[in-house]
């Protein structure tokens, strides 16, 4: 089965004035096509912070995240939204709908942004 998304030796470390918090050890791993994934583990273990990484939400601090076959760390703000819209598919816990689009509306936005046709 074909590799979607791998970490190799990524981490994430925040900076709050002089602290550093650590929010993801290093961690390798490897989701190929077809897998259903449970990420799981107490508050504060770096589940959000990993779904981040493999969602294109956030790069980094070290290691590399690459998503069907590109490297996030080689992609700017703008490329990363690219490749997040063609590629990511969040569904929240708490809907996330924007305010003013009923519900099929942001069902159509993305589909607009990524210039699939009304027909
Ligand atoms: N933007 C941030 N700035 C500073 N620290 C952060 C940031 N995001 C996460 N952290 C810290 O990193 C650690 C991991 O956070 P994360 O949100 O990934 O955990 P979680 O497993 O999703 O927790 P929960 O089960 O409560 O949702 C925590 O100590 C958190 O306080
Ligand atoms: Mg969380």
């Amino acid at each position: 089965m074909r590799v979607v998304a791998e970490l190799a030796g990524a981490n994430k470390i925040y900076k709050s004035g002089d602290t550093l918090i650590t929010a993801l050890d290093k961690t390798d791993l490897t989701i190929k096509t077809g897998e259903l994934l449970l990420i799981i583990g107490p508050s504060g273990s770096g589940k959000t912070t990993l779904l981040s990484l493999l969602g294109c939400v956030i790069y980094p601090t070290s290691g590399q995240v690459i998503i069907n076959g590109v490297d996030t760390k080689t992609l700017n703000s703008r490329k990363m939204a690219k490749l997040r819209l063609e590629n990511i598919g969040f569904v929240f816990q708490s809907f996330n709908l924007i305010a003013p689009l009923n519900a099929l509306e942001n069902v159509i936005y993305p589909l607009q942004l990524l210039g699939v046709s009304n027909s």
